[in-house]
């Protein structure tokens, strides 16, 4: 059973530690069903992958692809922390996931896109399709695009089969692609692209979400724009159309720059274009992702290691078989996407799903209903997005004939309470779960239990994954042993394949951001010296799981006592009303910062006093009176980003009377008011100069 028991030393904490109250859970174990078929069942892996093997255990993930010439040197530390992988190799992404299928799979589905109009029937893209889709529009970027190995290219599109065939053509060609999610603005977008230094945009017109058809390509002209003003001039935009020959957008197509992709192609019907041998250390793709401060950083990843690791990974955590339906419901504008639905799936040969839309229209059945139609045995989604089917239809996925084997979640911590409905309702008690840490940066998971080795625990992510030396420091540096119940930095110690290469063009923000903070000697060239810091708080249980807290600026400070967000927001989410909560820091003159915690309900439960009461005497039992939050809103929903992250830092800016900034990327930006009317009450309060981690709060994600 579970301990339920109350925190005993929530005031027993001492300054130096982080006070951690999720309960440890009791483990749940794979099924003898998911066992018999997976690819890895034996436990030896941990010795091969042990670090007395380091670093040639990856060579097994090397050796997973088609290589032109064969690396000489598993791991090159000559100029730390700046790691090469698998030197000498020479190897193309694009044939990896593509043309080596082609004896085998060739009439096997590779992608399968649901639109979201449910009267537009999937549509199945073959590997020889794949081929052929690939190499014509290799060519257009080519010849018409003039694009070579090493140039840059924004992609700004929505989930279509369109983007990875992109992304697959731009890698055919070495020509290093930059996707920025669909859901960004055209500044975000304009800005990357001059970032990047790119000089053509592959955009599509238009696409459906929540029943609108969306005019997209009206952001191409801000784009533009926002990357001239920056000094990067655009020559091309590509214009993909949603329904061939019919344009869907409003947005005026200029002569000489604009072209729509389906004429062009008509040119190039039948052309070969020879994949290009491509460096093992050659950049594959720049994925922006947001840091502390303002400007976003372009992490830039290597062709060889990269699908090294996405490959062995997508095999031995995702469990892809051929024969697989996999669906990752993350938007291929962020890393989920880049490595869990395109690269890693497609160079295991699997059927890889990709959808238009939102999980939630036209109605909470949507998602189940695809998985039934489609036959999808693997399902990778994220807290939030579970939280929210949860939230909208509790009981949906009961009433769908489907059949998961494994199951995903990934980019925040989860629950124990949400795992637990995840485990039972969308997994019917037979799909194994994975609870997956890793970032941007890192390529591929960090952390995962081996879903037919290691026994599941809610909560938990699990120890490192094969070849993956994780290890928590305190502020000091000093290690925080396993089973102390404190909390810190988690780090790992070795390279691995998947960590990219570089920011973009700022070798010293690289080093400084990820190395300098535990870096032993500078100018040492042993990788022991060079921990990699992630930037998150985590806790390691005797058993060795690692718990993710959140980011390090995503814990709040209470009297010296530092707590999770997460960990308050599990809580709360026991009170049987509860749909989802976000828990904000507000500065209190005695103890620093207290938590104040926001509430949405479920459907049907009005706002009273009784559940705030209950919220906050369940806070103090599960908890500690330590976590006593100073109010509890019930409103009608959160402010969410467009990705669906509930937006803290607008939260935390309204409680505690500061800016809560740009708020126009949010999904709902009008419910920001009506929060602001709720808490602050009508009249509008002087906004305050907050303290500095009150203004950093929630803004790295
Ligand atoms: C958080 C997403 C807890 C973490 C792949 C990390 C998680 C940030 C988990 C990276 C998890 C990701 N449990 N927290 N399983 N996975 N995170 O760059 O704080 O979008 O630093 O990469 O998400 O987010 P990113």
């Amino acid at each position: 059973m579970p301990d339920t028991r109350p925190a005993p030393a929530a005031a027993a904490t001492t300054e130096s530690q982080i006070a951690v109250h999720w309960r440890e859970e009791e483990y749940f174990k794979p099924s003898p069903k998911f066992v018999a078929q997976a690819n890895l069942t034996d436990p030896a892996v941990n010795e091969r992958f042990a670090e007395k093997n380091f670093p040639e255990c990856f060579n097994e993930y090397a050796e997973m692809l088609t290589w032109y010439e064969r690396w000489q040197k598993t791991l090159d530390t000559s100029d730390p922390p700046f790691w090469k992988w698998f030197v000498g190799g020479k190897i193309n992404a694009s044939f990896n996931c593509v043309d080596r299928h082609l004896a085998k799979y060739k009439n096997k589905a590779a992608i399968i896109t649901v639109p979201e109009p449910e009267d537009e029937d999937p549509v199945a893209v073959t590997y020889q399709e794949l081929f052929v889709r690939v190499n014509e529009f290799a060519a257009l970027l080519r010849d018409f695009a003039g694009l070579k190995a090493g140039d840059r290219v924004t992609i700004h599109m929505p989930m279509l089969a369109e983007l990875p065939i992109t992304m697959l053509a731009c890698a055919r060609l070495g020509v290093i692609h930059s996707v920025v999610f669909g859901g960004f603005s055209g500044e975000a977008c304009g800005l990357r692209a001059a970032d990047s230094g790119s000089r053509v945009l592959v955009y599509m017109d238009g696409y459906y979400r929540s029943g609108k058809l969306i005019d997209h390509k009206a952001s191409a002209e801000i784009a533009v724009a926002t990357a001239e003003k920056e000094g990067q001039k655009i020559d091309k935009v590509l214009v993909w159309r949603r329904y061939p020959g019919k344009y869907a957008s409003a947005a005026p197509m200029v002569k000489g720059r604009d072209v729509f992709v389906d004429d062009v192609l008509k040119d190039y019907c039948g052309a070969r274009v020879d994949p290009v041998p491509m460096d093992a250390e050659a950049p594959l793709f720049l994925m922006y992702t947001s840091g502390t401060t303002g400007k976003p950083k372009g992490c830039q990843h290597r062709t060889g290691g990269y699908m090294a690791y996405v490959t062995g990974t997508s095999k031995y955590i995702q469990d892809i078989h051929p024969e697989d339906t996999y669906w990752c419901m993350a938007d291929i504008g962020w890393i989920t996407g880049h490595s869990y639905i395109v690269y890693g799936p497609l160079a295991l040969a699997a059927t890889s799903v990709i959808y238009e839309g939102v999980p939630s229209y036209p109605d909470a059945g949507r998602v189940w209903r695809i998985a039934q139609r489609l036959d999808v045995n693997i399902f990778h989604t994220s807290p939030t997005a579970i939280r929210m089917l949860r939230k909208a239809g509790p009981d949906e996925p009961k009433k769908y004939h489907y059949h998961f084997k494994h199951m995903t979640t990934v980019g925040e911590p989860i629950e124990p309470e949400v795992w637990k409905w995840y485990y039972h309702e969308v997994g019917k008690d037979e799909a194994v779960i994975v609870d997956t840490w890793w970032q941007t940066e890192n390529g591929g998971f960090l952390c995962s239990t081996k879903p037919a080795i290691d026994p599941m625990k809610p909560g938990s992510a699990g120890p490192g994954v094969p070849g993956i030396y994780p290890i928590i420091y305190d502020e000091k540096g000093e290690e925080v042993k396993a089973g102390s119940g404190k909390a810190g930095n988690i780090c790992i110690r070795n390279p691995w394949p998947g960590i990219f290469q570089t920011i973009w063009g700022d070798r010293d923000r690289f080093v400084r951001q990820y190395y300098a903070k535990y870096n032993k000697d500078p100018k040492s060239k042993d990788w022991r010296d060079w921990p990699y810091f992630a930037a998150d708080g985590a806790v390691l249980a005797s058993d060795g799981y690692f718990r993710i807290l959140g980011r390090v600026d995503d814990v709040i400070n209470v009297a010296g006592h530092r707590l999770g967000t997460k960990e308050l927001e599990s809580a709360c989410l026991t009170v049987p009303e509860v749909a989802e909560a976000a828990v904000v820091p507000v500065v209190d003159e005695i103890k620093g910062r207290v938590p104040e915690i926001y509430i949405a309900l479920k459907p049907g439960y009005a706002p009273t006093k009784e559940i705030t009461d209950r919220v906050i005497a369940t806070l103090e039992t599960m908890i500690g009176k330590i976590a006593r939050p100073k109010r509890v809103h019930i409103v009608p929903d959160m402010p969410k980003t467009r990705s669906g992250k509930i937006m803290r830092r607008v939260l935390a800016a309204i409680s505690n009377t500061l800016d809560t900034g740009d708020i126009t990327t949010l999904a709902n930006p009008d419910i920001v008011e009506q929060i602001r009317v709720a808490v602050q009450g009508k009249e509008k309060l002087k906004t305050q100069e907050g303290p500095e981690d009150l203004k950093q709060f929630g803004t790295v994600d």
